[in-house]
């Protein structure tokens, strides 16, 4: 379990808004936010994991407050965000976690199943952030949106979340550009390969993870708290001057591709040529 560096009141008197942030990596943003003072709202479409997922975060004393809706729908997205302004008095921080995914062959994908990706993924993140602007304004705020990596290069079976998540990554720059004038910072986290959340079960089934892991830089699966701690960072004063940036956190993952030969036929090679 990744250890906070961080002081555990820095964001004291805060309130932060996080959709799906009743499971998997969204909680593990809340839980972060909320052991470093931030007073949490959330919405998602399942009740009773957001009651449970509050009443797991009012522990640590702050105060909660979740409503179930939909980020397809903009009406729903409104009111949870007036609704948590009534309740708990402000809106400081943004995160857009909610999030759809399965794995799919362009050529097999229906266009609604491309469309409900895009949907819950870039359409929910501009609801939020649209409806969500007002708010931050007068917080002067910052928002956080959860993005991937995959659309870095060509990812097999996931062209609908790489069109998603680029269209995120599009709307995190643009927005930064357009509303830092009006104080709110918009920054991106780009998780990799996390341990122990829906999307590992849903993007790495049977034992395809034990493989994944071996060709990760640093050999493991990320955790829910170190995507929470760089979501702290970003929210935190340290972030001040951080804004339209995408902080990849995925053990160099992406990045790296296995050996194109063996390393033993390459030591061969070596001692050939020595000898
Ligand atoms: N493979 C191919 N197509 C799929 C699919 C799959 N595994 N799952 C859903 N679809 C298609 C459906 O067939 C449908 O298209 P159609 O009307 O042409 O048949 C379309 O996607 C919508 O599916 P539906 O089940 O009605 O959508 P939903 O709104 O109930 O659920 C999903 C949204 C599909 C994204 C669902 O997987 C979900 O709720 N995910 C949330 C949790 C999650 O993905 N977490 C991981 C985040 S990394």
């Amino acid at each position: 379990m990744a250890i906070s560096p961080f002081r555990s009141d820095i964001l004291k008197g805060k309130v932060a808004f996080i959709t799906g942030g009743g499971s998997g990596i969204n909680f593990g943003v809340a839980k972060a936010l909320a052991a470093h003072g931030a007073d949490i709202a959330m919405m998602g479409r399942r009740e009773e994991v957001l009651q449970q997922a509050c009443q797991e975060l009012a522990k640590l004393g702050v105060r909660t407050f979740y409503k179930s809706g939909d980020v397809r729908n903009a009406e729903a997205c409104k009111a949870a965000l007036d609704e948590t302004v009534n309740a708990l008095g402000k809106l400081d921080i943004l995160v857009n976690g909610a999030a759809g995914n399965f794995l799919c062959p362009p050529e097999e994908l229906s266009p609604n199943g491309f469309k409900t990706v895009v949907d819950i993924d870039l359409n929910g993140t501009f609801n939020m952030c649209r409806y969500g602007f007002q708010y931050l304004k007068a917080s002067k705020g910052l928002i956080i949106n959860i993005s991937a990596t995959l659309h870095y290069v060509g990812t097999p079976f996931q062209a609908h979340v790489s069109a998603a998540k680029a269209g995120v990554d599009a709307l995190t720059i643009n927005l930064a550009a357009e509303w830092g004038p009006e104080g709110i910072r918009v920054n991106g986290i780009a998780p990799g390969p996390i341990g122990d959340t829906e999307g590992m079960k849903r993007l790495a089934p049977g034992d395809s993870g034990e493989k994944m892991k071996k060709e990760i830089p640093l050999g493991r699966f990320g955790e829910t708290a170190e995507i929470g701690l760089t979501a702290v960072f970003l929210a935190s004063s340290a972030a001040s001057y951080i804004t339209g940036e995408t902080i990849v956190v995925d053990g160099g993952a992406w990045l790296s591709k296995p050996p194109m030969v063996p390393r033993a036929l390459v030591e061969q090679m070596m001692a050939k040529s020595k000898g």
